[in-house]
C-alpha cells in the first residue's frame, strides 16, 4: 500500500480548515487549495490562530505549533495538487462543483492518489462516478469543531476497494481519530438522525412549544447533550443546515428530513448563525440573545 506523505484539501472554510490544522499537526506536509490567494491566506491565518489558542492553553509547544504552520501550505492551481497522496474535499455542498475539480484531479494526479470527499449529505458514489477511480474515492466525514470532535465517518460506495478503504481508515487514525465505517447513504450515520432532530427542535419553535432558550435548556439538563439545538444548528450553520436538509429531503422524499418554513425564511435572511452572527441566537453582545423570529 502505497504510503501517505503528502494531503490536499481542497476548501479552507470551517471544516477545510480544521481538517488542514489536524493534518498538519499530524506531520504530514498539508497542501490547502482556495480559489484566491486572499481566502487561502484568511484560511491559514484561521488556523494560525486555532494554534495560537492551544499554545496558550499549554496544550501545544511553540515549536510544535511553528512545525505545523511549516507543514501547511497554500494554492490556487487544482493542478499543483497533482503529487499528493490523498486530497479531501471540503468545498461547499454543490455536487457540480465537487464533480468538475476531482474530474481535473483525476487528470493530474498518481493513479495511487485517494479522492476523499468530507460531504455532509451527497452521496460518494455522485462523486466517484465523475472520476476514472472509482475504486479509489471514499468519504471522510469530520465534525465540527475537527480539532475536537473524535470521530471520523469513513464511507465505503459499492465501488470502493478494500485497500482504499483501508488506507482511509488508517490515515483517519493517524490523525488522532477514532473512525466509523459507514455505508454510502445521504447523511450516513450521524446526520441521519441529527439532522431530523435540528429540524424537529425548529418545527417545536414554530408551534410555539416552547422558547428558544427553554428547548436548548430542556434538551441540554434533560439529556447531558453538549450544545440544545439551536445552538447546534447556529454553530453548524443555517444555510449548511439548510442545504444538507433539502439534500437529504430530495434523497429519502421522507418529510423527517424537509426544512421547515423558517429555516428557509432564516435563510433568505442571512440569518446563517454564529458565522454571521445571528441565527436563532444574536452574537453581537456579550451573551448570546434569543432572536426575535416571530413565532
Ligand atoms: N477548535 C479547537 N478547539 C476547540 C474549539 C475549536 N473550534 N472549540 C472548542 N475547543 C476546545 C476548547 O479549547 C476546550 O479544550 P480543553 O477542554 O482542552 O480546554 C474544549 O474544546 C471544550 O471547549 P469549551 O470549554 O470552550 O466549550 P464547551 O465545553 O462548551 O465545548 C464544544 C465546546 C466541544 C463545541 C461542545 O459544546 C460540543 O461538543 N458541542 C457539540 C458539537 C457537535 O455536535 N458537533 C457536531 C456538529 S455536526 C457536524 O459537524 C457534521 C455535519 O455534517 C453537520
Amino acid at each position: 500500500m502505497a504510503e501517505i506523505k503528502r494531503v490536499a484539501v481542497l476548501g479552507c472554510g470551517l471544516m477545510g480548515s480544521g481538517i488542514a490544522e489536524i493534518s498538519a499537526r499530524a506531520g504530514y506536509e498539508t497542501w490547502v487549495r482556495e480559489v484566491s490567494e486572499e481566502v487561502a491566506r484568511k484560511g491559514k491565518s484561521n488556523i494560525e490562530k486555532s494554534l495560537g489558542r492551544a499554545v496558550d492553553k499549554g496544550k501545544l509547544a511553540a515549536e510544535e505549533r511553528d512545525r505545523t504552520v511549516n507543514n501547511i501550505k497554500t494554492t490556487t492551481e487544482l493542478e499543483a495538487l497533482n503529487d499528493c497522496d490523498i486530497i479531501i474535499e471540503a468545498v461547499t455542498e454543490d455536487l457540480q462543483l465537487k464533480n468538475e475539480m476531482f474530474a481535473i484531479l483525476d487528470k493530474v494526479c498518481p493513479p495511487h492518489t485517494i479522492f476523499a470527499s468530507n460531504t455532509s449529505s451527497l452521496t460518494i458514489a455522485e462523486m466517484a462516478a465523475a472520476t476514472q477511480r472509482p475504486d479509489r474515492v471514499v468519504g471522510l466525514h469530520f465534525f465540527n469543531p475537527v480539532p475536537v470532535m473524535k470521530l471520523v465517518e469513513v464511507v465505503r460506495t459499492i465501488a470502493t476497494s478494500n485497500e482504499t478503504f483501508q488506507r482511509a481508515y488508517d490515515f483517519a487514525r493517524s490523525l488522532g481519530k477514532d473512525p466509523i465505517e459507514a455505508k454510502d447513504a445521504s447523511g450516513f450515520v450521524v446526520n441521519r438522525l441529527l439532522v431530523p432532530y435540528m429540524l424537529d427542535a425548529i418545527r417545536c419553535l414554530e408551534q410555539g412549544l416552547a422558547t428558544t432558550e427553554d428547548i436548548d435548556k430542556a434538551m441540554v439538563l434533560g439529556t447531558g447533550y453538549p450544545m440544545g439545538p439551536f445552538t447546534l444548528c447556529d454553530f453548524v450553520g443555517i444555510d449548511t443546515l439548510y442545504r444538507i436538509s433539502e439534500i437529504m429531503f430530495e434523497e429519502f422524499r421522507e418529510t423527517r428530513f424537509a426544512p421547515p418554513p423558517l429555516l428557509k425564511r432564516m435563510v433568505s435572511m442571512g440569518y446563517f448563525g454564529r458565522k454571521t452572527k445571528r441565527g436563532f441566537y444574536d452574537y453581537s453582545g456579550e451573551q448570546p440573545k434569543p432572536t426575535q423570529l416571530g413565532v
